[in-house]
């Protein structure tokens, strides 16, 4: 396993579509071990492939909290196959975005397909933080990003800010 280097905004590659993945093979698997590696060094909650510039639609994610046992998912070409009318706000951040976060309206359950780590293909519903986790990091896949839910004016303080961050370093 190796350590990826995360992207951040306004890299163009953020606002490109993934490819689908034709076969959850043991090329794959050593991506998705690399993004969860990454991913929970950054530290972070949810990781798509495009963020450590492969575009391919594979996320990998774990909600466990602190002092519980790690819970890694992962999710190849995942499919939305219903989300509610109900909606709920959640305040958001993304790895690609560091440091900012602002609330997001989401539909509040979805139901999912995708194959996990073994090529096998499920179907789930997700609802609270497992729904919003995963909508964003499907957003991903489609080159969109938490702050373009936001205002024109919002999005483009956040990458100023990005940006900035960037410099100071
Ligand atoms: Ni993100």
């Amino acid at each position: 396993m190796a350590l990826r280097e995360i992207i951040v905004v306004p890299d163009p590659r953020l606002k490109q579509a993934s490819e689908p993945v034709q076969a959850v093979d043991d090329e794959l698997r050593a991506l998705m071990d690399d993004m969860l590696e990454t991913m929970y060094a950054a530290p972070g909650i949810g990781l798509a492939a495009i963020q450590v510039a492969v575009p391919k639609r594979v996320i990998v994610m774990d909600l466990a909290r602190e002092g519980e046992e790690p819970q890694p998912r992962y999710f190849v070409n995942p499919e939305i196959l219903w989300a509610s009318e109900e909606t709920a706000p959640y305040e958001e951040g993304c790895l690609s975005v560091p440091e900012i976060y602002d609330e997001v309206e989401r539909p509040a359950r979805v139901k999912l397909r995708y194959l996990n780590y073994r090529g096998e293909q499920i179907e789930e519903d997700a609802e609270g933080l497992y729904a919003v986790c995963i909508q964003h990091e499907m957003d991903h896949l489609d080159g969109v990003l938490f702050i373009d839910h936001l205002s024109r004016l919002k999005r483009e303080q956040a990458i100023k800010k990005v940006k900035k961050q960037a410099k100071a370093a």
